[in-house]
């Protein structure tokens, strides 16, 4: 059953108190990949959630570096293109860039400009909804090209956070915390 999966899964984030800092409880997404068979049951039930999704995914795009682990076997399972979302200064050729704001100071994503065309139904994928700052900019990205946000896919929720407040787009997380 999906929530006895889920729960699994839930059991294999380990927690780090205080880090990166004090007074931060770090979910560690690779705790679940270094059970391949928990890793199995959790790219499992992202694609079959793509799968179910009204509306065809034409495109995966991901968020650098944690999403990286997500996008692309949701993207083959889907035999559509993967495209990258990367920091600042990592992406060759034309790009599209969008800033957000940190804690103290801001970052910058992009995406390469001719990557998705006009119009396509785009799902952006990463592990983590915290403040949903890198979140919304990947969304603007995705926007300023043209292109339509279908679904943002996350692993973990952080709630009390109230990122997915900042989403236009419908948010899915199988984790909330
Ligand atoms: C983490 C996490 C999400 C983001 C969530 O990434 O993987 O991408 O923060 O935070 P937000 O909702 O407050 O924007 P991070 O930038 O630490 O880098 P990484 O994925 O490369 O580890
Ligand atoms: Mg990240």
């Amino acid at each position: 059953e999906l929530s006895e999966k889920i729960e699994l899964i839930r059991n294999h984030v380990q927690s780090f108190p205080d880090f990166p800092k004090p007074g931060v409880l770090f979910k560690d997404i690779f705790s679940v990949l270094r059970e391949p068979k928990v890793f199995s049951v959790l790219c499992d039930i992202l694609c079959k959630h793509v799968k179910s999704l009204p509306s065809k995914i034409e495109y995966v795009t991901a968020l650098d570096s944690r999403g990286f682990l997500f996008g692309p076997i949701i993207a083959l399972d889907q035999q559509v293109p993967f495209v990258p979302i990367r920091k600042k200064g990592k992406l060759p050729g034309d790009i599209c860039s969008a800033s957000y704001k940190l804690e103290y100071g801001e970052d910058t994503l992009e995406i390469q400009a001719n990557s998705i065309p006009k119009g396509a139904n785009v799902l952006v994928v990463d592990d983590l909804l915290a403040t949903g700052g890198s979140l919304s900019a990947a969304c603007s990205l995705i926007e300023s090209i043209g292109a339509k946000t279908v679904e943002c896919l996350i692993v973990m929720e952080l709630t009390s956070l109230k990122g997915r407040e900042k989403l236009k787009a419908p948010v899915h997380s199988l984790l909330k915390y």
